[in-house]
């Protein structure tokens, strides 16, 4: 019989756009006994959370809870259950991530219209003004940080026209919750996905959504309840139902928010078995977001980002992209001629146990991206980090002023 060894994950800087390190506090919760899903602790555990999600996410929507899944789960969760088949869905695509929004809207039955940007800019908010009015939609949905790309979209002018033409504004800020401000009330969006995995510093395998009481109605109008949850009574009023469907019913059931919704409100209706350990981590994890404070951790990651860019800078690299929209989170450096990217990110993980990220699409082997999120946004990270590109790219034969980038970094903290 083949003998598989001991689970023994070599130690690492992740310096990626997510995943990135937890909090050994995080990984503490996880490691403590299950609860029963309807255990009154576990469900006031469950409560806990959405009221520090409320706390995080800025709102005072009654909904604010996690979906079982990465966090595609949860932007597949709110368009599924958003969109009706044929209805009109405006994506504004700056990067890979409004592709993915495309591509989910489509498999939805929505008929889609695209806005597109080259890559490395986003759009300014009157374009996608424009394009509202222009095109009316149902709903209108859009990424604020793009990780692909290292841009962050300016959206505090969108919702107040979406709310005009009756469009509902659902928006990706699975890279930026936790790490940039996302303002959900007051910028009138109606359905926010985060992730867990980037600024949040959770392992990757919950969603956090929140949604208002404008797309609470489309979704209750789409319910329906799983026939096998249905009292004696409520089974009868069903089936004697009678009349055309005026809305379709929403078309996943484990991503179905009407149900979801009743899994986590009061009623405690079945739907999934819920994961606990994750429950515990994400719970731990907010608890650390609010006991740093929003405002001190958007500082936190602004501070770092800045010592990373100066470093970077000092090495006589370029970064890539539109710097007026970069993302304070995501630093995207152009990868210099004659240098194989690829083999610099091998030699930093090898040698230095430093993992960085490369692109997708376009940007394939052209930059690398290097997060600094959450709990791998730190002092030691970054000044480990520039240390290290510099040695590997010295091996690489690049020209560079030795020594130049901790320096710099080091006259940002000082
Ligand atoms: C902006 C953005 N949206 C969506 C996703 C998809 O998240 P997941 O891989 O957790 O499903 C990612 C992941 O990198 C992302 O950066």
């Amino acid at each position: 019989m083949k003998k598989y060894n001991d689970l023994s994950p070599s130690p690492r800087t992740i310096m990626t756009p997510g995943p990135v390190e937890v909090d050994p506090r995080v990984l503490r919760a996880m490691s403590y006994p299950i609860l029963g899903q309807f255990d009154p602790e576990f469900t006031n555990l469950m409560n806990e959370t959405m009221g520090m999600l409320r706390e995080v996410f800025a709102t005072g929507n009654e909904w604010a809870y996690p979906v079982d899944g990465t966090s595609r789960s949860g932007i597949e969760a709110v368009l599924v259950s958003l969109i009706e088949p044929g209805d009109k869905v405006l994506v504004p695509i700056y990067g890979r991530f409004g592709h993915l929004l495309v591509e989910i809207a489509k498999r939805c039955g929505a008929e889609v219209v695209t806005l597109e940007k080259e890559w490395g800019s986003v759009f300014a908010q009157e374009e996608i003004i424009a394009g509202i009015r222009a095109h009316c939609p149902a709903l209108v949905a859009v990424v604020h940080g793009e990780t692909s790309t290292g841009r962050l979209q300016p959206l505090d002018g969108i919702g107040a026209i979406c709310r005009e033409v009756d469009a509902l504004l659902v928006v990706d800020a699975v890279a930026t919750i936790g790490g940039v401000k996302v303002a959900t009330d007051e910028w009138q969006i109606d359905a926010v996905m985060g992730g867990t995995q980037k600024c949040l510093s959770v392992p990757s395998g919950l969603a956090p959504v929140t949604y208002n009481a404008r797309a609470e109605a489309k979704l209750l109008r789409r319910k329906r309840i799983e026939r096998g949850l249905l009292t004696a009574e409520e089974a009868a009023v069903a089936a004697g139902a009678v009349g055309g469907e005026a809305y379709s019913p929403i078309r996943s059931n484990y991503l179905d928010l009407s149900q979801l919704q009743d899994y986590w409100s009061p009623a405690r209706l079945n739907h999934h078995t819920e994961a606990t350990t994750m429950l515990y981590a994400l719970r731990e994890g907010l608890r650390l977001v609010l006991e740093e404070g929003l405002e001190e951790r958007f500082a936190r990651h602004r501070l770092q980002e800045s010592a990373l860019v100066s470093g970077i800078e000092a090495m006589g690299l370029r970064l890539y992209g539109d710097p007026a929209s970069k993302m304070p989170v995501v630093t995207c450096i152009e990868i210099p001629d004659g240098v194989d990217g690829e083999s610099v990110r091998a030699m930093l993980l090898a040698d230095f146990g430093i993992e960085i990220a490369s692109s997708f699409g376009p940007l394939k082997g052209r930059i690398w991206r290097i997060g600094t999120m959450g709990y791998s946004c730190s002092k030691r990270n970054v000044l480990l980090t520039l240390g290290a590109l510099e040695a590997v790219l010295l091996r690489h034969g690049c020209k560079l002023d030795a020594g130049a980038a901790l320096q710099a970094a080091m006259d940002v903290y000082a």
